[in-house]
């Protein structure tokens, strides 16, 4: 998705957000889109300006991505030396930058690797969607030209779970110990509307399903719960919302909650503005003491789990065990109705290869 970096990007990124229809299906959306981006904007700048004037996360990918690199070089020298590409969906830099680099660096070989750990159609699944429109319009990486994979899941990966884990148990640190057990972990991941989870979107349990490892990691050492946020619009979404959890956890005399974003893998507006900002408020006055795990950053677990992903996939593909995209990717929501998805996951499982025949 991306964020931001500076203020004056902030409509923009609006915008192009607005504008995806697989991941805010609105009707009439070339004519709402642009409204409801304008409406939001000033509200949404006040937003990043509290939180430092933009959103980190470009630091933090292209940190992930570098350190990543790093280690990879070391794991597999036989393909060495490792580059790491940024291609946000709704702020720069986009797909097409991306795109542009890697041709200006000759690129021949290339993995889409989602930075979501849990797959939705409408964030890695609009990703990609948009990986097959930009290389199919722009020439480049569309017929053979780059050798593509995909890694487009990752939710119970043993180092993402050990990360996560670690960085609880840290937060849980800051309660005294005769509450530690006691206190209520409060996983919360970003939203999705209920119209996609409702066609078959594989989201929810694949958020799930990490939660329930790092429970299984923490040995299941205290009362947990997954719940939603972000929600935007009046259509209803999945939920609980997490702000509305924590009322409830209010009601009936919780004291200690401890946040944990579970969905992403770096700080940006939904937890240092949402969590840490807007839900902390909230719970102060409802009298619940909140902390919250810090994100994945660059903790050295996470950054070695990401590195021995990619390693892993590359000897794998390299020694033909595993096709340019997994099972998985290949069967779309029984509800879907976007031709997109099967022309893209055509072409990916092509390796990219074999435009005519996808298009
Ligand atoms: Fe899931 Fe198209 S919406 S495959």
């Amino acid at each position: 998705m991306g964020g931001p970096s500076t203020i004056p990007e902030v409509h923009d990124f609006l915008s192009r957000l607005f504008h995806d229809h697989d991941l805010i299906p609105l009707p009439f959306q070339s004519i709402l889109a642009p409204i409801i981006a304008k409406r939001r904007t000033p509200q949404i700048e006040k937003q990043y300006t509290e939180i430092g004037g933009g959103s980190p996360i470009l630091k933090w990918t292209k940190i992930q991505g570098e350190e990543m690199c790093k280690l990879l070089d070391e794991l597999n020298p036989e393909s060495a030396p490792h580059k790491p590409y940024v291609a946000f969906r709704y702020a720069k830099p986009l797909t097409e930058d991306c795109l542009e680099e890697m041709k200006k660096d000759g690129v021949k070989r290339a993995i889409a690797f989602t930075q979501y750990p849990q797959y939705s159609c409408s964030t890695t699944g609009s990703s990609l969607n948009e990986l097959f429109r930009i290389a199919k319009k722009d020439g480049y990486g569309d017929q053979g030209s780059v050798e593509w994979s995909v890694m487009d899941r990752w939710p119970v990966n043993k180092g993402l779970i050990e990360a996560f884990a670690q960085n609880i148990k840290t937060a849980l640190q800051q309660y005294p110990e005769e509450r530690r057990n006691d206190v209520v972990i409060l996983f919360s991941a970003h939203s999705l509307p209920l119209e996609i989870v409702n066609r078959g979107d594989p989201y929810t349990a694949e958020v799930a399903a990490t939660v329930h490892s790092v429970m299984t990691e923490l040995n299941f050492c205290n009362p947990y719960r997954l719940t939603w946020q972000s929600k935007v619009g009046p259509k209803a979404w999945q939920g609980p919302q997490t702000a509305s959890a924590i009322e409830g956890f209010a009601k009936i005399g919780k004291k200690d909650v401890c946040l944990v974003p579970i969905a992403f893998t770096s700080d940006h507006i939904e937890t240092l503005y949402e969590l840490d900002i807007e839900v902390k408020e909230e719970a102060e006055k409802l009298g619940i003491h909140l902390t919250r795990a810090s994100s994945l950053n660059d903790s050295p677990i996470f950054l070695r789990a990401i590195a021995d992903l990619v390693s892993n996939h590359m000897k794998d593909y390299d020694a033909g065990k595993i096709g340019p995209t997994g099972k998985q990717l290949s069967l779309r929501c029984p509800g879907c109705v976007n031709p997109k998805c099967g022309k893209t996951k055509e072409w990916l499982a092509n390796g990219g290869k074999d435009l005519a025949v996808a298009a």
